[in-house]
């Protein structure tokens, strides 16, 4: 069943989003070669608390922090440790608040110090998918038109697109249906509607797109233990057309 959201409950789910992003924003001015892991998690923890919200992955199945941090070849769900960034690396930094019952939900790739170009142009792909997949969010067209624009943009930069982990709906849940694919076909799957809100979230491989599951039940690396990208927005779709809900205030 989706769940469709009236205007009011969009701009519910629009300011958690905005709580999401701002957070994002300073943890993306944050990062640098030295910061640890552990210290990106409490300013994540501590940070929506001022507003009233709170981070919405803490507990989520008995997930164990506040945010995700997913470093070099891990693909999403990294568990915040004691490891300190250095420079040549790149993390993803998977965000959600609740706010008033209703959440928003993103995430960004960012590089600490010097990064490889192979790492450059798959972080600059990721998250162009991304902005192609939201511009076919159309009201009238399918899921599929989202989930093909993605995977043929990053397949034309020949990276791979993962196949095991994939977009949700959103809104009084976390996760809600329908589930979205960053792989598939034009023309197929659910009709979109104004009122859908859903989160879109491309994890682009530089090599293959086969992940394995480390032995805390959570991390998922890639198989071949070469770099992943992954950018995400909480977007609603309306009768104007696509609108981001995890947008900074500036
Ligand atoms: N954006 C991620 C997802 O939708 C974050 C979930 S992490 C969890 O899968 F810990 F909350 F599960
Ligand atoms: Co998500």
């Amino acid at each position: 069943m989706i769940y469709l959201k009236t205007d009011q409950e969009i701009s519910k789910i629009q300011k958690a989003g905005k709580i999401v992003a701002n957070c994002l924003k300073e943890i993306r001015s944050m990062v640098s070669p030295g910061l640890s892991l552990f210290e990106i998690d409490k300013f994540a923890e501590d940070f929506p608390k001022q507003f009233g919200g709170r981070a919405a992955f803490k507990g989520y199945h008995n997930y164990p922090a506040s945010i995700c941090l997913s470093v070099n070849d891990v693909v999403v769900h990294g568990i915040p440790d004691s490891y300190v960034l250095r420079s040549g690396d790149i993390v993803g930094i998977d965000y959600g608040v609740e706010l008033d019952g209703y959440y928003g939900d993103s995430a960004i790739t960012v590089p600490v110090g010097e990064i490889s170009s192979e790492a450059i142009v798959l972080i600059d792909t990721t998250k162009s998918a991304l902005e192609l997949g939201i511009a076919k969010a159309l009201m009238g067209g399918r899921l599929g038109d989202i989930s093909f624009a993605i995977q043929e943009y990053a397949e034309a930069k020949s990276f791979s697109v993962v196949r095991n982990y994939v977009g949700h709906g959103i809104g009084r849940k976390l996760h809600e249906e329908p589930p979205i694919p960053n792989y598939g076909h034009k023309g197929k799957g659910v009709k979109l509607e104004a009122g859908m809100v859903l989160a879109l979230e491309p994890m682009v491989n530089a090599g293959t797109y086969e992940t394995v599951l480390l032995s805390d039940g959570w991390t998922a690396a890639t198989k071949d233990g070469r770099l992943s990208a992954h950018f995400e927005h909480t977007i609603a779709i309306t009768r104007s057309g696509p609108r981001i809900l995890t947008l900074p205030d500036n």
